[in-house]
């Protein structure tokens, strides 16, 4: 049988919307505009939002496409048969246009039809939503599958849970209808139904009756004025499914760079179960890398936000790499077929193609000095440890700081003739883990935590770069203005000419030294006055109360404010400076990343 490919899909997804007079819209970036609370555009609807909440789109009421998506919520799942980090959603949409009924039929037509997708209708099942306090029973959906030819046993009733889907905690939402492929497993019992994750049912496509929102997190849902019909495809499990595969891994965006690590690596992807694991992660790290690199708002490796999920997944790749024996380096192969492979429907990689091979063998080059960091470390670490035996604390400590991966942290250990005390290590790492599992749902939820985080961290590095300015420029130099997003801190100064490269050099340096020093930030509440007399520094000083924060970075700088801060400025990552400019008359500007 031909194989079913993901761009055979795309076109006859797309194709068949256009013969329903949609319009095909372009792919969104991966960068959310109009909306602060994720990170990155997670379903194809997401860059639609103010479209089905009423503003009228410039292509009209009809629209069709294909949207590059990430979600980083699953990223330790990764490596499984399913789950990935970046993918690609097909989606069409009625902007208060049609309904129910025309989608409905629609569905049916594009999944049925031998000129479409051509799946005989007794392998299909579908769900409707079960009613509750928002919206009814949707029998309307549940009789019009039946009108349609699903046999009843294969209409399902499903509640919230599965049948009711919104972007995040707030925003447009609907009850939807859901699609099924039903495979050759058996039923897993008399209750055996699309919800549940035996493998009976996969589901292909979702067709949400968006005609609902929310305003704020916890509010009641109302109506929409504009009665929205959403619908999403995942790509990569539509093609796994149309193939019959066993996982997403087989298909033609993702199989390729299976067999370029299996060629790199001179194993086989199926001889055993860490083989299979590792070769998934490194070719779904490697796509998503690729892709965010490439985006049309591209985003660089750092600490913070978007930068730090894209660090995460070159090193991941890089740690998955070694144990394969790969070499770092040639990895590039692949992020260069990946940019051969979309750079047709996301014409961004070509124009950033160097851009994202630079990039990416920079991070490579500085995880490797982190890595040389680590091993350093751990000679101390080792002489410290006792009975031979490496702490687990501290061997956890390597990887938290160091980004130092607890397989090296044995593989050393073992040819020094210690052992690691791995019980502690993961009793650890499962703490850590349970907090950033709670910070990512606060950064979905409402951007909160992890946007609070990166501010924090450029408040501090905004502490440090006043400090090396007076340090070397004198101490009449104060602030004059600062600015801080997730992505950057601005900050203006008197002084009355420009800074010279090799003095952006220095205050580089110095800020970057006193990062590595791995000092402590020490909050004190006290009064102004007192504040003052130590030789805290301060501005906009009659916006303070009585009581004041004075945030102390060792001996470097003490300044008071309002916070938030870092904790230790090994958090900071590393600070450039990416501008220098006037601001006004005896003012001027610094941006500043950390990367
Ligand atoms: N927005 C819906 C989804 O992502 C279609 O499943």
């Amino acid at each position: 049988m031909e194989k079913f490919t993901t761009k055979k899909l795309k076109k006859l997804f797309t194709s068949f919307f256009l013969e329903k007079q949609h319009k095909q819209i372009a792919s969104a970036s991966l960068v959310p505009d109009n909306d602060g609370s994720v990170l990155f555009t997670t379903a194809g609807m997401h860059p639609l939002v103010p479209y089905l909440l009423g503003k009228s789109h410039p292509e009209g009421k009809r629209l069709v496409d294909f949207q590059k998506c990430i979600r980083t919520s699953d990223i330790d799942e990764v490596g499984d048969k399913s789950h990935l980090t970046f993918f690609e959603m097909l989606g069409s949409w009625s902007l208060g246009d049609y309904f129910k009924n025309e989608i409905l039929e629609y569905s049916f037509e594009f999944l049925t039809h031998k000129k479409w997708l051509n799946l005989p209708i007794y392998k299909l099942a579908v769900s409707c939503f079960e009613g509750d306090k928002n919206s009814p029973k949707d029998t309307f959906s549940y009789n019009k599958w039946k009108t349609l030819g699903i046999k009843e046993e294969n209409i399902f009733y499903l509640p919230a849970e599965h049948n009711w889907w919104a972007l995040g905690e707030v925003g447009p939402c609907g009850p939807d209808s859901e699609m099924f492929y039903i495979t050759n497993k058996a039923p897993c019992g008399k209750e055996c139904s699309p919800a549940c994750s035996c493998g009976r049912y996969l589901e292909i496509w979702n067709d949400v009756f968006m005609g609902y929102v929310r305003h704020k997190e916890n509010g009641p849902i109302v109506e929409l004025e504009s009665k929205n019909v959403d619908t999403g495809m995942g790509i990569e499990r539509t093609v796994c499914v149309l193939n019959g595969y066993d996982s997403v891994y087989e298909i033609d965006s993702l199989k390729p760079a299976i067999t370029m690590l299996e060629k790199l690596s001179g194993k086989k992807y199926d001889e055993n179960e860490k083989v299979t694991r590792a070769m998934r992660i490194i070719a779904d790290h490697l796509r998503a890398t690729t892709m965010i690199l490439g985006d049309e708002i591209p985003t660089l490796p750092s600490n913070v936000g978007r930068g730090y999920v894209l660090r995460r997944l070159i090193r991941r790749s890089v740690n998955f790499a070694r144990r394969l024996n790969i070499d770092a380096f040639a990895l590039e192969q692949v992020v260069l077929w990946y940019i051969d492979f979309f750079k047709e429907d996301y014409t961004s990689l070509q124009n950033n193609h160097s851009m994202i091979i630079e990039e990416f063998k920079k991070e490579i080059e500085q995880f490797n000095k982190t890595l040389s960091y680590g091993l350093k470390e751990f000679e101390k670490v080792k002489l410290q440890s006792k009975n031979m035996i490496i702490d687990g604390i501290a061997a956890f400590r390597l990887y938290d700081t160091f980004g130092f991966p607890m397989e090296i942290t044995k593989e050393l250990a073992h040819e020094a003739g210690y052992t690691v005390d791995e019980k502690k290590y993961h009793e650890k790492f499962a703490e850590h883990q349970e907090k950033s599992r709670a910070s990512n749902t606060q950064v979905f939820k409402g951007g909160l935590a992890g946007t609070d985080e990166i501010y924090a961290k450029y408040h501090t590095a905004t502490h440090l770069l006043l400090a090396c300015l007076r340090k070397h420029f004198g101490n009449d130099i104060n602030q004059r203005g600062s600015n801080i997003t997730a992505e950057r801190l601005r900050f203006d100064f008197n002084i009355n000419r420009k800074l010279e490269k090799h003095e952006l050099q220095l205050l580089e340096d110095e800020i970057n030294k006193i990062i590595n020093q791995k000092v402590d930030v020490i909050m004190r509440e006290t009064s102004l006055k007192e504040a003052k007399e130590s030789g805290a520094v301060g501005i906009f000083e009659d916006k303070y109360g009585d009581k004041v924060f004075v945030y102390s970075i060792g001996d470097f700088s003490k300044e008071i404010c309002g916070g938030p801060h870092a904790s230790n400025t090994s958090e900071l990552g590393h600070f450039k400076i990416i501008k220098e400019e006037s601001c006004s008359a005896g003012v001027r500007r610094i941006k500043a990343i950390l990367q």
